[in-house]
């Protein structure tokens, strides 16, 4: 039995001297604390599709590191050596999971700084590609914690807050983005009744975020997805906290499966439904919810995992999409590190990507 609290565990740590990704295997939580040590593309990949490694922002962040190490294998003295097979690691990464922006954004990410100092040594754009590697995990953590602030300021201490799937610590390099607050307002003494959606087929929720808050000694309540309406019927819900894997630009937020449905049954309600994500989530390049590539998984995650035998008649048909998402209208408000954009998105979200360029400005200048 591994005593250490599973907050003490980086979600995506880097080894440099080995030229190893360390994950914890989220697969075996909350049963067992497992580290991978992760050398191999292919490895990295299977990481990735299989969820040891999960959650918008860790994904991008594993993704960043999992693109140095190739680039670093790559034997070349010439640009044109180089960059061919670097691509080829850039797409094959990128294909393991559609949904989540943070994947391909994070990837376009080292791929620019290379294309952008193809006039220098190979050795030399390896060593810039790390420390962009190394910089998209500082900004994940920072990220997350103004996330936390700004979302702490639509809290008050003993407040019901509603979450589905897994945006916590385990999804990001630290703090989370939806359970950030709750983290974040725990340091300073307050606390949360939190319950947390069991999120079928996967069990983020049950095995992830309840591990996460009880560690935490956060007030927390498992429920079976189909109980939120009750839950919500009782009164015990000031406020849904979700996170995302995509924001369009219209505000259309993209989640984990049945956070719709929660949205639906919140604005019924009449609670407060908020969408917590970095910008790294916000796509704008994606005009709405329609155009987000729903990502469809194995049929085995509904009819046998986590079940001693199959739990479904042999033949049966099965549907099984990853997410889906938010129509902008029953989102109350957007949550990011550079403040909380509010209907209407098409204006409030360009203003966040302004205060994000004019905060780039000045540090800059600094
Ligand atoms: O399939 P998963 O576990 O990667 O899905 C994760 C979610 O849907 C999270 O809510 C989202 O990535 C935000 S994580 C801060």
């Amino acid at each position: 039995m591994n005593e250490k609290n599973i907050m003490a565990y980086e979600t995506v740590d880097f080894d440099e001297q080995e030229s190893a990704i360390i994950i914890i295997d989220q697969t075996k939580l909350p049963g067992e604390v497992k580290l991978l040590h992760l050398k191999e593309q292919q490895k990295m990949w299977q990481a990735i599709y299989l969820l040891q490694v999960r959650g918008a922002p860790a994904i991008g962040v594993f993704a960043a590191f999992a693109l140095y190490l190739a680039a670093k294998d790559i034997d070349a003295d010439t640009w044109d050596t180089f960059y061919t097979p670097f691509h080829e690691a850039k797409e094959y990464l990128n294909s393991s999971r559609p949904t989540a922006v943070n994947l391909s954004k994070a990837l376009n990410r080292m791929e620019q700084i290379a294309i952008d100092n193809k006039d220098k040594s190979i050795t030399e754009i390896k060593a810039l590609l790390l420390k962009e590697s190394k910089e998209i995990k500082t900004e994940d953590v920072w990220m997350c914690r103004r996330i936390g602030e700004n979302g702490l300021t639509l809290l008050k201490d003993g407040d019901g807050i509603l979450t589905h799937c897994n945006a916590g610590q385990l999804a990001t390099s630290k703090y989370g983005t939806a359970l950030a607050p709750i983290h974040l307002g725990l340091e300073r003494g307050m606390n949360f009744r939190v319950f947390c959606d069991e999120t079928r087929p996967l069990l983020q929720g049950a095995r992830l975020t309840a591990f996460e808050l009880i560690a935490e000694g956060v007030d927390t309540t498992l429920i079976c997805d189909n109980m939120a309406s009750q839950v919500m019927k009782n009164g015990w819900v000031n406020a849904v906290f979700v996170g995302c894997d995509r924001v369009a630009a219209n505000g259309d937020s993209c989640n984990k499966i049945g956070t719709s449905g929660l949205a639906i049954l919140a604005r019924y309600y009449n609670i407060p439904f908020y969408v917590l994500g970095p910008t790294s989530t916000i796509d704008m390049n994606t005009a709405k919810g329609e155009d987000i590539v729903i990502e469809q998984r194995p049929p085995e995650e509904v009819t046998e995992m986590w079940y001693k035998q199959r739990m479904a008649p042999q033949g049966v048909k099965v549907y099984n999409p990853a997410f889906d998402f938010v129509d902008n209208e029953l989102i109350s408000g957007i949550v990011t590190e550079y403040g909380i954009a509010r209907p209407p998105y098409t204006e409030s979200l360009k203003e966040i990507f302004r205060r994000k360029e004019d905060a780039q400005v000045f540090k800059h200048y600094l």
